[in-house]
């Protein structure tokens, strides 16, 4: 198991401090890269994570190629293999099929992109798989502190524009870097 880069560990202590995650559940990762946050939800727990990514990387990161990416995802859960499935979408065409068969998830994270209008996209397409008294996690909230990106470059526009619109359906459970949102309707 190897993986390049750790964008999740840091993030497992507030999880677990505000969400109220049962034994058994069923998440939706919206990002998949090398398999590393999938791996850390089902090492200790019974449950199904279903990752959701087409490999189209940033062109930035031009020290990867896609298939590079790929296959260390798929060599890094050998071993969890029952608990992870990999559906190759873009998150949009996912979520569409999602909702047309009525799939329902109790745990929702998204995490593919800082663009203001993926992340609505997602967060409203997802919300409606979502159930009642489970949670959507959203990252990355604090890019709104960084005056390089512009408004619609960052997720908290579309997070703080989806918690004003859908206000009456959830209760925040916590807000820093990542928002967490318990729905209750
Ligand atoms: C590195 S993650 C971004 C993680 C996170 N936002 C961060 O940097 O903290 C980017 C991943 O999203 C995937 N991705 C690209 N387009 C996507 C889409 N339309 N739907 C879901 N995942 C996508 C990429 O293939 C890559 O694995």
């Amino acid at each position: 198991m190897w993986f390049s880069t750790d964008r999740f560990t840091d993030k497992i202590p507030n999880i677990k401090k505000y969400c109220n995650l049962k034994k058994w559940w069923y998440l939706l990762e919206i990002w998949a890269l090398e398999g590393k946050s999938a791996i850390e939800w089902v090492k200790n727990r019974d449950m199904k994570v279903t990752c959701v990514d087409p490999f189209i990387l940033n062109p930035k990161w031009n020290f990867w190629t896609p298939q590079d990416v790929m296959d260390r995802f798929y060599n890094n859960i050998k071993d969890y293999e029952k608990n992870i499935e990999l559906i190759k979408l873009k998150s949009f065409d996912y979520l569409i099929s999602a909702n047309y068969e009525k799939l329902k998830y109790d745990v929702i994270y998204v995490d593919w992109n800082h663009i203001s209008k993926f992340c609505l996209q997602d967060m409203v397409l997802s919300w409606e798989l979502l159930d009642k008294w489970w949670y959507m996690i959203c990252d990355d909230y604090e890019r709104a502190n960084d005056k390089n990106y512009k408004e619609r470059e960052r997720p908290s526009t579309a997070i703080d524009s989806f918690i004003k619109i859908y206000q009456d359906e959830f209760d925040v459970v916590w807000k820093g870097n990542q928002v967490f949102l318990l729905k209750t309707k």
